[in-house]
């Protein structure tokens, strides 16, 4: 990967200097439409309108903030600063970034600690031209320390009601966990349920196969609460599989393993089942070799609704933009596979249609008015 290409400071900052930017810059090797400079596609990928549909709040606490809070909450931390802290982030796989990410959680008490967290991520994703975030949060983490369940999902609540982008609630269940341990804190959930979209599955995959939370899901889904599940990150394609039939969800959180299976590919493409991709998280936690050997193409090219997403982005070395920029600069994707990415991302966010109308019709003016 081109550190130059991440590098926001060689960017011009409005499109007018971009487009006279481009004669002398180097050119990316020619692919379909794909004979675009690079500054002038990387400036399209920072400012076109998007959405953010994976994102773990949790995932989104940057190390000063874990040292700031454990210093207002007098949380002892296993490092003595922000540097050896951001020098544990090497992880084989999926659960040794779990180990770390859950320990950084533990400094989250108060409902303020959870709104000061929050109003991070959404001014940070607002920089990025995210305009709507479907947020996941983990209320098991939490409320396995004591921390009520009420302060959690208030003070995510509240920073989403303030802007500066729209917001809306998915709330994850650790699948590491027990069913029983999800229905419970389901019912705990229930006076809050009007500030939660949705239901989602996270944590430790293999060895956690979604037919494991089929009743909490069916429950869920009579609550008239929206589906989602990682599945095919780190598990087998027969995972996506099962979330789809058993647990009824909606979108696939990663599913990049689905290119395993033809059939799966076939039927994600039919019913036109989104998967909220993450190339960073995907290279850190060693899903891929390298972001030359990620997926993300083939997934486009076989027809599937695919979006770019952060997951854990103070963890995996950047958000929204820093995504799109570095699968961009690997892959030989172009102008039109920017303008599907940003419509798939309203396309399969849980808006009302009106709204989602708009967004889409925000994303084709933009693109439309691009003076190439
Ligand atoms: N929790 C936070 N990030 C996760 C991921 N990438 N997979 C599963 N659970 C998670
Ligand atoms: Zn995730």
């Amino acid at each position: 990967m081109s550190h130059k290409f991440l590098d926001e400071t060689t960017v011009p900052a409005n499109p007018a200097a971009a487009l006279r930017y481009t004669s002398s810059m180097s050119h990316r090797p020619t692919h379909l439409e794909n004979t675009m400079p690079h500054p002038q596609l990387q400036m399209i990928l920072q400012q076109m309108p998007k959405a953010e549909l994976h994102i773990h709040i949790e995932g989104s606490l940057e190390p000063e903030l874990i040292f700031e809070l454990a210093q207002r909450n007098g949380v002892a931390l296993a490092y003595d600063s922000v540097e050896t802290l951001r020098q544990a982030y090497a992880f084989d796989n999926l659960q040794s970034f779990l180990d770390i990410y859950y320990a950084g959680a533990s400094v989250l008490l108060h409902e303020q600690d959870f709104y000061d967290m929050t109003a991070a991520y959404l001014r940070r994703a607002a920089q990025d031209n995210v305009c709507h975030a479907e947020i996941f949060f983990d209320p098991q983490t939490h409320t396995a320390r004591g921390v009520p369940l009420r302060a959690v999902v208030d003070g995510i609540y509240r920073a989403c009601q303030e802007g500066p982008i729209s917001a809306s609630l998915i709330m994850c269940f650790l699948r590491h966990l027990s069913e029983d341990d999800a229905l419970a804190t389901l019912e705990d959930a229930l006076p809050l349920r009007d500030k939660i979209i949705g239901v989602g599955l996270d944590s430790s995959e293999l060895g956690h196969p979604p037919e494991k939370f089929a009743r909490v899901f069916e429950r869920c889904r009579q609550l008239g609460l929206r589906l989602v599940a990682h599945a095919g990150e780190e598990g087998p394609p027969a995972y996506i599989e099962s979330a789809l039939d058993l647990l009824n969800v909606e979108r696939i959180d990663h599913g990049v393993r689905c290119l395993e299976d033809p059939l799966l590919v076939q039927r994600l493409a039919r019913e036109q089942i989104a998967l909220t991709v993450c190339p960073l998280s995907n290279i850190k936690l060693r899903v891929f070799d390298t972001m030359a050997q990620h997926n993300m193409l083939e997934l486009l090219d076989a027809g599937l609704v695919v979006t770019v997403n952060s997951d854990d982005p103070a963890y995996f070395g950047g958000y929204m933009n820093a995504n799109l920029l570095a699968v961009f600069d690997a892959l030989p994707l172009g102008l039109s596979h920017a303008q599907r990415l940003a419509r798939n991302s309203f396309t399969a966010a849980f808006l009302d249609p009106e709204t989602k109308r708009g967004y889409l019709a925000q994303v084709d003016a933009y693109f439309a008015g691009l003076a190439l």
